[in-house]
């Protein structure tokens, strides 16, 4: 029987299956295992099940020769070294898809969230606050009719446009490419990055994080942004350049965000972005829902028993590893 690594708990849609076809490792505690851990855990073993919170790198792969799959409980991997593991021979396997709705879902309820000011209108009836109707107090955005710039036009960005059409936004987008496909049918349109934060009421991060996109949103950017604009990011912290958020916020370049991730994560309970009125923090939940964990956990085991078992994973991330085998 082979071994697998389960790096933290996650749902019996993975656990079941693996233990009926391998050994389990399963680390335990509610936190992750720190870097010695995690090499001690997966030492041996032929797969991993992986969380994003898991660097996977040279000197871990080195240390765990005998591993042939990574699984990452995630559609992103930019915690995994893929091409040190393609160059040992090691598959890397994700979750894309099951998790794009859930994932949409939170990007669209952050972002309505920050423009009709929810949490404040929560802590303001908890503290007390509400004595009388007021005609001028928490004064939100209109979120009917207003332009949404989607950066990263992929699944998640996909079904976020969906979810901005049923609000009659105008929506633009930009990517590495245009796509007609989504121009004819979702009726967005593209746009350059800095036309598109000169024009957007909302700005939703659905990029990858690569070279090319760490930093994407910086300094710079916020000085063309409208001074109302609300960033949204269910994508990668270090996408944003979080000094600069924090600047943009207090000085007013920006009206406001709602981050589900951040640079660096977890947050620390004293930064200050937390403790600026203007910023939504969530712990990195966008895709945290029963049905959805569910549904990632079931793709993760499939992933990892399929390259066991010597069939082609569902999700493969370097299919080079397959024609090199
Ligand atoms: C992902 O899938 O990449 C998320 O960040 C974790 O759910």
């Amino acid at each position: 029987m082979p071994t697998v690594a389960v790096t933290r708990i996650i749902p019996e849609a993975a656990l079941g299956p693996l233990r009926a076809a391998a050994e389990v490792r399963l680390w335990e505690d509610d936190l992750p295992p720190s870097p010695a851990e995690l090499a001690a855990l997966l030492r041996g073993c032929d797969g991993a099940l992986t969380m994003v919170t898991d660097r996977i790198d040279a000197a871990l792969l080195d240390a765990a020769p005998s591993l042939r799959v990574i699984g990452t409980f995630a559609v992103g991997y930019d915690n995994i070294d893929v091409a040190a593991a393609t160059a040992r021979g090691v598959a890397i396997c994700n979750t894309p898809g099951v998790l794009t709705e859930a994932t949409a879902d939170a990007a669209f309820s952050l972002l309505l969230a920050a423009a009709r000011r929810i949490p404040e209108g929560i802590a303001y009836v908890r503290d007390g606050e509400w004595r009388a109707w007021r005609p001028m107090i928490l004064l939100g955005r209109d979120i009917h009719a207003a332009t949404l710039g989607i950066v990263g036009l992929g699944r998640i960005g996909r079904a976020v446009a969906r979810r901005a059409h049923g609000f009659e936004m105008r929506v633009l987008y930009h990517g590495r490419e245009r796509q007609p496909d989504a121009e004819r049918d979702l009726g967005v349109e593209y746009a350059p990055l800095d036309e598109l934060l000169v024009a957007s009421n909302f700005v939703s991060l659905h990029c990858p994080l690569t070279p090319a996109t760490r930093g994407l949103i910086g300094a710079r950017e916020f000085g063309i942004m409208r001074p109302d604009a609300i960033l949204i990011n269910a994508a990668r912290g270090p996408v944003v350049d979080t000094a600069a958020l924090v600047v943009a916020l207090r000085d007013g370049q920006i009206g406001g965000a709602a981050l589900d991730v951040t640079d660096p994560e977890p947050l620390p309970a004293d930064h200050p972005l937390i403790g600026l009125p203007n910023a939504i923090v969530v712990p990195h939940t966008a895709s945290s829902t029963v049905a959805t964990r569910d549904r990632m956990a079931d793709l993760a085991a499939r992933n990892i028993l399929a390259v066991l078992g010597g069939t082609p994973p569902p999700a493969l991330v370097n299919p080079e590893v397959l024609t090199a085998r």
